[in-house]
């Protein structure tokens, strides 16, 4: 048996999955501000099934990420065995997620991410695979309060039944995407239903908007997605309370980032940091003219170079 590294003893702060940003560059930079947990981006249980050169890549994870959680999707028990058994042949991984929140059409329309929602027993079937074939020490689950309907309850209860060690919920439905107003008393109320930890996200940006949101919900802890987004450091002010990050660290921290792209992706981790320094730069003055120049630039020390000159001469707008 492994040791569970994960301790629900005081609030965990986790970092969301975030397809397209939350990649191993830019978790291990957050690592570094205090994040408890970090997972990876969504794989496909199909992919890594069919040895995709890609999901592989995807599964790689940075030296801090201790412990790190491997996100899947999948809508069938058969293919989730398949997929586990791979997973169970990687070293480093402490953590099985089930993605049962995704709301894009490729991944509804296969059957997986929030249309679990819709047929709560295989959701069951599906989680009960993953902790039965899993060699890892614990078992995961990432939901919304429904599909259309709100039936939050329930969905806490069968992932509870099915042997899930926590639960993480994103405060809103299918059909609420990414917009409608975060429903924290129904996140509440699934911590009251069920006896394993239980995880709140959506809209969470905030040291004040965290602390509200744990006393709220009774949650063992807070998940961030787009609040870090441009701000690796939020796990740091989200713990502290501090508010101001000096422009001198956060033009290391982008640095940083920029270079670990290049390490991981090489060439094409140009094109990939475009989205980040558009990010970094909101509220900078001349933010709008970096997004064009760099948008240009495809030249891995050129790019540098430019992002190193505006950042370190850089002053709020
Ligand atoms: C660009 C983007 C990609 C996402 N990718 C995933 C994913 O791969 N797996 C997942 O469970 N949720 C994914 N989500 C949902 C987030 O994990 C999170 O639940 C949601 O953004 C609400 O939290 P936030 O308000 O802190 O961002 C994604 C959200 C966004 C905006």
């Amino acid at each position: 048996m492994m040791i569970n590294k994960l301790s629900f003893e005081k609030p965990v702060y986790v970092l969301a999955p975030l397809a397209g940003f939350t990649d191993l560059p830019f978790r291990s930079v957050v690592k570094k501000f205090g994040a408890d947990l970090t997972v990876s981006e969504m794989l496909s249980s199909n992919a890594l099934v069919h040895n995709s050169k890609k999901t592989l890549h995807m599964l790689q994870k940075s030296a801090l990420e201790d412990p790190y959680s491997v996100q899947i999707a999948s809508s069938s028990i058969e293919i989730v065995k398949e997929a586990v058994e791979i997973l169970n042949t990687h070293d480093g991984i402490d953590i099985i997620d089930l993605n049962c929140g995704c709301p894009v059409p490729k991944v509804v329309g296969h059957g997986s991410g929030s249309s679990l929602l819709l047929d709560l027993p295989l959701m069951g079937s599906i989680i009960q695979t993953i902790k039965d074939t899993s060699n890892k020490s614990m078992t995961s689950v990432k939901v919304r309060l429904g599909f259309e309907k709100k039936n939050h309850i329930e969905i806490a209860k069968m992932v509870e039944a099915s042997g899930a060690d926590f639960l993480a919920v994103h405060g809103r439905t299918r059909v609420g995407k990414f917009k409608a107003d975060v429903d924290y008393d129904a996140i509440a109320e699934m911590k009251k239903a069920i006896s394993i930890p239980v995880i709140a996200n959506g809209d969470i940006d905030s040291y004040k908007k965290a602390k509200w949101v744990l006393e709220h919900t009774g949650c063992d802890g807070v998940m961030i997605g787009r609040g870090a987004v441009g701000a690796p450091w939020i796990f740091h002010q989200l713990r502290t309370g501090e508010e101001n990050i000096s422009n001198i660290l956060k033009h290391e921290i982008i640095m940083e980032h920029y270079d670990k792209m290049i390490t991981f992706y090489g060439q094409h981790g140009v094109a990939m940091f475009r989205k980040h320094t558009h990010t970094y730069s909101k509220g900078y003055r001349g933010a709008s003219k970096l997004r064009d120049e760099v948008n240009r630039i495809s030249d891995i020390s050129e790019y540098r170079g430019v992002l190193d000159d505006f950042f370190k001469n850089g002053t709020l707008a």
